[in-house]
């Protein structure tokens, strides 16, 4: 029996050419693995009226990791058009694959170490070595909406929270109500886990970006509980900054930052913007990762344009399989794979369009490979 059982869903699109890519890779590190497809994407919305079909649920509860490559969704309109015959009509509502899965197998870390590897034409600097930790799971993603605002809320709101009174006389159709729910649990897990990632890696510096001086409930908590996690890494150092500063910090200074972490949507907002300073989509790659699975993926979409054309960067999804070889221990073999993608980014003789060239999918590929 392989040592490890990974599931392995390519989705649509640009996803089948760049997980084929990093299967090249991974069967020539040679790791000891079963690969086991699951179904996952807009042909099951389409067909099945589920894209993230129960069997691949299933799947998920026995496998040690999973590589990811990219779905397409569409707005409720487009998405109901084009089910099916016998599907439409009977109230199917899309739900996006990988918000269900982070919730389902609660992959509370959404890792995205943003580095940029020299040579890279695309990087917005030299000596970026940036990690975000994303958490994954609550915060205003929490799915806790009104649209319209139900009177019974109108008026708990009336009588607890005095700023509501700007408010109380519009009607419910008027507005809407998103909460942001942030849990101590949820806050200080997240935050843990970039401080041993900090202590592991050998960075020095942990941030803890917020909003508390305006955003005081939630974004409070979040930094308290930083403050109260960083007491147990003495050796590592621990600021904070203002969503908004942040983003003017890190164009000014990105090599003064290392380990990030953030709530969910400011987390979402900062890994862009560190993505796109060491060259952006073809480039990007992130782990979902709990405390069972961990799923890793590229961070950029299916590209429906450019879809089976052997074209884009596959060097994300190659970047995020060896985020999976470190977690599931593998450090050698992830190293070995990074070198040899710095090496061939270094290079530059083989280069996909987005970094100037025009080379393949599987040109990149094979180039890595040949490096390994
Ligand atoms: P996208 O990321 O698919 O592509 C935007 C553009 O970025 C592409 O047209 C291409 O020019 C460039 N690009 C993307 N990946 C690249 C790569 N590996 N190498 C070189 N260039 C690359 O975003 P878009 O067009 O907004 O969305 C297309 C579909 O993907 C939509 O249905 C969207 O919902 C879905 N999507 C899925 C994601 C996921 O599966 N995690 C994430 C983002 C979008
Ligand atoms: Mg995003």
């Amino acid at each position: 029996m392989p040592t490890y059982r990974i599931a392995w869903l390519p989705g649509d699109g640009i996803g089948n050419d760049v997980m084929e890519a990093a299967r090249l890779v991974l069967d020539a590190l040679k790791l000891d693995a079963q690969y086991v497809h699951g179904d996952i994407g807009w042909e099951f919305w389409r067909t099945e009226g589920d894209a993230f079909p129960e069997r691949t649920i299933e799947l998920l509860k026995n496998v040690d990791a999973a590589m990811f490559g990219a779905i397409t969704s569409k707005p409720v309109k487009a998405a109901e058009a084009e089910l099916v015959p016998e599907l439409k009509g009977k109230g199917l509502v899309y739900r996006s694959p990988i918000v269900r899965m982070r919730q389902l197998f609660d992959l509370y870390v959404c890792l995205r170490p943003c580095k940029a590897y020299p040579g890279n034409s695309l990087n917005y600097r030299n000596g970026i070595d940036l990690v975000v930790f994303r958490e994954n799971t609550e915060d205003l993603y929490s799915g806790v909406e009104f649209s319209p605002v139900p009177d019974k809320l109108r008026d708990i709101l009336k009588e607890l929270a005095k700023p509501f009174a700007h408010f109380a006389d519009l009607p419910g159709d008027q507005y809407a109500i998103t909460c942001k729910i942030n849990t101590k649990k949820g806050s200080e897990r997240i935050i843990r886990a970039a401080f041993e990632h900090a202590a592991r890696y050998g960075y020095k510096k942990v941030t803890v970006i917020h909003k508390a001086n305006v955003v005081r409930a939630t974004e409070g908590l979040f930094l308290e509980i930083g403050k109260q996690v960083a007491k147990e890494f003495p050796g590592i150092q621990m600021d904070d900054a203002n969503i908004d500063a942040i983003c003017m910090w890190l164009l000014k200074d990105p090599d003064k930052y290392g380990v990030l972490v953030a709530t969910n949507m400011f987390g979402d907002i900062v890994s862009d913007l560190c993505a796109q300073m060491v060259g952006g989509l073809g480039f990007g790659c992130s782990g979902n990762i709990g405390e069972e699975l961990a799923v890793f993926e590229p961070t950029h979409g299916s590209a429906p344009k450019y879809a089976g054309q052997n074209k884009v960067n596959p060097i994300a999804t190659i970047l995020a399989a060896r985020m999976m070889l470190d977690w599931l221990g593998e450090k050698q073999k992830a190293e070995r794979l990074e070198t040899a993608v710095a090496a061939v980014i270094a290079e530059g003789k083989v280069r996909t369009y987005d970094m100037g060239g025009s080379s393949s999918t599987v040109d990149m590929a094979k180039a890595i490979v040949a490096k390994l």
